[in-house]
């Protein structure tokens, strides 16, 4: 399938422009809203995450990350340190993709083990805010003179399905931070399946997630004393605003996140404070809110690492190899895509 793409000569050093090629996925299959209807539809009303990440949520996220309470990503990048080197010998030379790239400051740790092991260093990078996506890249092709970069501004299901071919014999992906949590279990599957469907037998995907842990913890790591997380919460509203010309009252509306025990999962929530209509006018659309009412903004699922390894498994994502930090907090799995064998499960 072809793919449109746009090289951003005109903004780029002659060094970067050659390395440095940006598809836009989101404009060939623009967002017609439908998932945020169907979303509104529903009691309690939710949203899809990735709205949460436009490019003011993306730099929300970032100082998240910086947070005393936020530990998950100064564990992950803690473990990854200790463990690229291994990770690498395991998989010899591989294209890194990354779902979810953010700023990429974990992936210098993994582009820095995988450029030791061969001289040909290939990043795809895929992600909504694709102001962060270039931005990102430009800092990488600075700091890795050898470095190509394609960028995928889109949903990882428009990127798993425009991967195309790979740069190199193996292929790794990336899904880091924890990210795969905010799937509830059935889209957990279907991403999953879809993951599994776009390697190739051999290739490899490595995975970070976030264990069980005492709720005091957890519950802190989602209400932080600064209130970045809150606002990082109330932002989605913001991006409804203007990329569907809605007219949410910011004001109008709570952080609260608690943590399920039963389903062992953090939720996120925007709690109305009074009765409101809200017109979204792209969309032709207009929300009632009854005061008290919420909306689920997103879920974060804690994994129990064997269980997990289960459902991996069942999609023909074998786990080789995993890593810890002393806690046992967080976790990063190397798993194998496994040969097809569509005889095995019947
Ligand atoms: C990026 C989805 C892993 O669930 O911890 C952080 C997002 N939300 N604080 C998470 C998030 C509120 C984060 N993930």
């Amino acid at each position: 399938m072809p793919l449109i793409s746009e090289f951003m000569t005109s903004a780029l050093s002659p060094r970067h422009a050659q390395r440095l090629e940006i598809c836009y996925l989101s404009q060939i299959n623009p967002d017609d809203g439908t998932a945020v209807k169907h979303g509104f539809s529903q009691s309690p009303k939710t949203l899809p995450p990735r709205y949460l990440y436009d490019e003011r949520g993306s730099q929300l996220f970032e100082q998240i990350c910086e947070l005393p309470e936020y530990y998950p990503t100064r564990t992950e990048a803690a473990i990854l340190a200790n463990c690229v080197d291994e990770l690498a010998r395991l998989t010899g030379p591989c294209e890194l993709i990354e779902l979810g790239s953010g700023s990429s400051t974990k992936t210098r740790r993994l582009l820095d083990a995988y450029q030791a092991l061969s001289p040909k260093l290939h990043y795809v990078p895929i992600d909504v805010s694709a102001e962060i996506l270039v931005a990102s890249a430009r800092d990488l092709l600075d700091a890795y003179p050898s470095l190509f970069v394609r960028g995928l501004a889109g949903t990882y299901e428009q990127g798993l399905a425009q991967l195309g071919a790979s740069s190199q014999a193996a292929r790794l992906v990336l899904f880091l931070g924890s990210t795969l949590g905010n799937f509830a279990p059935a889209a957990s599957d279907r991403f999953l399946a879809q993951l599994a469907a776009a390697l190739a037998p051999g290739d490899y995907f490595l995975l970070g997630i976030d264990l069980r842990k005492d709720a005091r913890i957890l519950e802190a790591a989602y209400n932080d004393r600064q209130g970045i997380t809150a606002a990082f919460n109330r932002n989605v509203l913001a991006h409804l605003n203007w990329r569907f010309q809605a007219d949410f009252d910011l004001e109008l509306f709570q952080h609260r996140a608690v943590y399920n025990r039963d389903a062992h999962q953090i939720e996120m929530y925007l709690d109305c404070q009074q009765a409101c209509q809200v017109h979204l006018a792209a969309l032709a659309w207009t929300a009632e809110f009854a005061a008290g009412e919420s909306i689920r903004t997103e879920i974060s699922r804690k994994f129990d690492l064997a269980a997990l390894s289960q459902v991996l498994t069942q999609h023909q994502l074998v786990p080789l190899q995993h890593w810890q930090d002393a806690p046992q907090w967080f976790a990063v799995i190397l798993c194998q895509r496994s040969a097809a064998t569509a005889s095995r499960d019947r």
